[in-house]
């Protein structure tokens, strides 16, 4: 794995107190960039997230033509451009880390006039593509992948696609986001049907932009041939950033803080329920709305915790959530079982293998199954050397492990934190955290 020289050196700290609030959601933020960008007329995104990975997306809208305008950190003025109203661009877009970004786009590009070619980084460069080529050449696009079906995507413009009636195999907000974009410039219906729900923000936002989309849990439906209208955005703090602090505040004694403000769509928050059943004390207070998505503080207590057998049904609703109960798990009283978790396997990394290592090297008995793992509770978490493999979840987890570890832990190629929670390091010093 290629370093990026910036590696940390995480130890004990002391207990974390006092009130945060973390970046904007990245999930929202990519969808914001892009809607907005199809768009008629001006909108304003705000709690906008300044991380790499949105940052990309924001980039490659440029690179079609659309006017972005920076007012403040965290908020953008888009010139929405139409439906219609992007313009190709010879040289290739670049995604960098982001599988959201590429996805999505894949998605959106497909029913455009032009041709395009999307790329990304090393690690965005091993991660499987055909979950979305496959439905979208079923719709008519034409794309298509280096060996493996592994990116780069060349995109063929100028297609005529065709609405459809999917039922998919695996739960990917992605996929399912893929194709409804290309379910906007297809002719007739487009039908995505989940195995299990997923994270509706593309649903909610399209509807917000004014398009008829009808959709529940599970279940969506979209006409293409819509145009969207401008509206203003105001994308709530990202529970997934979230989550680092929670756990840290439930593993390290004496911890009492208050996360502010936090997204709380019942399809990300599966961590809540779990924590809890672990014996978290995590309680929700001044609960609301923001930008049409449920917003909540989440004041966290240290309590100990015990393992469990984590509900399959949850896994979906806490796909990025695992690098860090991995950690809860590793200080929990007993055994914690994760299972029906394979899509871990396809993320930035391979979150099993690396989690599991990083674990070992740190005194904690892991055992390894293809779709999860089961985690031996200790109460003598040591130091050591972990690797990241730049992927920026499994760096915070072990920023996290390394609050509650006897000696120093060795967190190597963090620079990748940045495409999700930039300002990560400083924040977690000013808490209290060991972080260098
Ligand atoms: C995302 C969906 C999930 C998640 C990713 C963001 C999204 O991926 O892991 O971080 O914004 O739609 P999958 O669709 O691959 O599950």
């Amino acid at each position: 794995m290629s370093g990026s020289g910036l590696d940390w050196s995480a130890s004990r700290g002391g207990p974390l107190r006092g009130e945060i609030m973390v970046p904007g959601d990245k999930s929202v933020s990519h969808r914001a960039i892009m809607l907005a960008s199809l768009a008629d007329g001006v909108s304003r995104i705000d709690g906008f997230l300044e991380g790499e990975d949105a940052r990309a997306t924001e980039a490659i809208f440029r690179q079609l033509g659309v006017r972005i305008d920076t007012p403040a950190a965290g908020a953008r003025t888009v010139h929405g451009v139409g439906i219609d109203g992007l313009r190709g661009s010879n040289a290739p877009l670049d995604c960098g880390n982001a599988g959201t970004g590429m996805r999505l786009l894949a998605g959106l590009l497909a029913g455009q006039r032009f041709d395009s070619v999307l790329v990304g980084d090393a690690s965005l460069s091993k991660r499987p593509m055909r979950r979305v080529t496959g439905p979208l050449s079923e719709m008519g696009a034409r794309i298509e992948t280096a060996e493996g079906g592994l990116p780069p995507l060349r995109i063929h413009g100028g297609r005529p696609l065709r609405g459809r009636d999917f039922t998919l195999q695996v739960a990917s907000a992605q996929v399912k986001s893929a194709i409804l974009l290309a379910g906007l410039s297809a002719d007739g219906e487009t039908i995505v049907r989940e195995p299990h729900p997923t994270r509706d923000y593309t649903e909610r936002m399209l509807s917000a932009f004014g398009v008829g989309i009808e959709f529940s849990p599970g279940h969506v439906r979209l006409r293409g041939g819509q145009r969207l209208a401008a509206t203003d955005i105001d994308v709530p703090a990202d529970f997934s950033s979230a989550a680092f602090f929670l756990v840290a505040a439930a593993l390290v004694p004496g911890s009492e803080l208050r996360l502010r403000r936090v997204g709380m769509n019942p399809r990300r928050t599966g961590l809540l329920h779990v924590l809890r059943a672990m014996g978290a004390d995590i309680r929700e207070e001044h609960p609301g709305e923001q930008g049409g998505e449920p917003v909540a503080d989440l004041v966290v207590r240290h309590a100990p915790l015990r393992g469990i057998e984590v509900p399959v049904a949850h896994v979906p609703d806490m796909i990025d959530e695992f690098p860090v109960l991995f950690v809860a798990a590793a200080c929990a009283e007993g055994r914690t079982v994760v299972s029906g978790a394979a899509e871990l396997r396809v993320k930035e990394s391979d979150r099993i293998a690396a989690m599991a290592a990083g674990l070992r090297t740190l005194g904690v008995q892991v055992d390894e199954t293809p779709d999860g793992a089961t985690i031996h509770g200790t109460s003598a978490i040591t130091g050591g050397s972990v690797a990241s493999h730049g992927d920026h979840r499994i760096a915070m987890a072990f920023a996290v492990a390394a609050q509650v570890a006897v000696g120093e832990v060795h967190i190597a190629d963090v620079a990748n934190v940045a495409t999700s929670f930039p300002g990560f390091d400083a924040l977690a010093r000013n808490l209290g955290f060991g972080l260098r």
